[in-house]
């Protein structure tokens, strides 16, 4: 694999010997490799590891960018990176969660002061991947403001729970925020800076909260596991059936 990590382009497929096990490693055998993330099936386990047993199915929190990740056949995985994957999916369904839907998980209920309640509103930005995770994670009690530039995805919102739909380019998002309400940082689909750039001036003449988010822990990630199989209809069937990264 290129150690160039810009584009798809520069990947080049090789072949390699498997990798050699250390003590408390796993080794994997992908099923489903999205990119970033992927599901698998362990094969081996390494004389520390008592977590997992072969054949036992997991999925692999995003380690791509730093680590060698997913896109190869087998890997050897630190037995602390690999997750349980949940037994209500599919490996493909399950390829998709550790990423998007964890960040967006992470998002709506991984800061104990600002877990979202019952009755509140959420907004999410676009039809990614994340997005439509937290819309749907967000029904479970909130409601939910989707936005997209897509007149065609309008009825695809709605029938994923979003109460209102709107074209986040009439929106402003800084004035739409409640009062001490909270923005969550995942990405920057509209670029890095330019007029909505959001200044320290504006945060506090609404005292709201800024939250980075980067994915989530593996306790976070587990616990999303528990909930995802606990309530398997929160997720619809349009996550999956949109593909990979699961946006509309
Ligand atoms: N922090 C983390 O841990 C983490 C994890 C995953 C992703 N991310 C980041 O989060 C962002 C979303 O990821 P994703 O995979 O969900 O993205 P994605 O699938 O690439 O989302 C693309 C969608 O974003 C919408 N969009 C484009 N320009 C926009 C704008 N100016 N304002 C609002 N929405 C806009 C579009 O929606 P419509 O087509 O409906 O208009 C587009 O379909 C990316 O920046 C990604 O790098 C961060």
């Amino acid at each position: 694999m290129s150690k160039k990590f810009s584009s798809f382009d520069r990947l080049k497929f090789s072949e390699q010997p498997l990798p050699e096990l250390g003590d408390g490693e796993v080794l994997d055998k992908q099923n489903v490799i999205p990119g970033l993330d992927g599901a698998g099936t362990v094969v081996a386990i390494g004389k520390q590891v008592s977590r997992f047993q072969p054949g036992d199915k997991t999925f692999e929190p995003s380690t791509g960018g730093i680590l060698d990740s997913t896109l190869r056949t087998y890997g050897a995985f630190n037995k602390h990176a690999l997750v349980r994957a949940p037994s209500t999916l599919t490996a493909r369904e399950a390829s998709t969660l550790p990423c998007a839907a964890l960040t967006a998980c992470n998002a709506l209920y991984g800061s104990l002061d600002h877990v979202v309640k019952a009755g509140q509103w959420v907004l999410v930005q676009g039809t990614g991947g994340v997005s439509i995770f937290a819309l749907q994670f967000a029904k479970a009690g909130a409601r939910v403001i989707a936005t997209t530039a897509s007149p065609s995805k309008v009825e695809a919102l709605k029938q994923l729970g979003a109460d209102h739909v709107i074209s986040y380019k009439e929106a402003h998002r800084i004035e739409a925020i409640r009062m001490c309400g909270v923005i969550t940082i995942v990405g920057f689909l509209a670029g890095r800076s330019g007029d909505n750039e959001t200044s320290f001036q504006r945060c506090l003449a609404k005292m709201f909260t800024l939250r980075p988010v980067f994915a989530g822990s593996r306790v976070q990630l587990e616990e999303m596991i528990e909930a995802v199989e606990a309530h398997p209809e929160v997720l619809r069937e349009g996550v999956w059936a949109g593909g990979a990264s699961g946006g509309v």
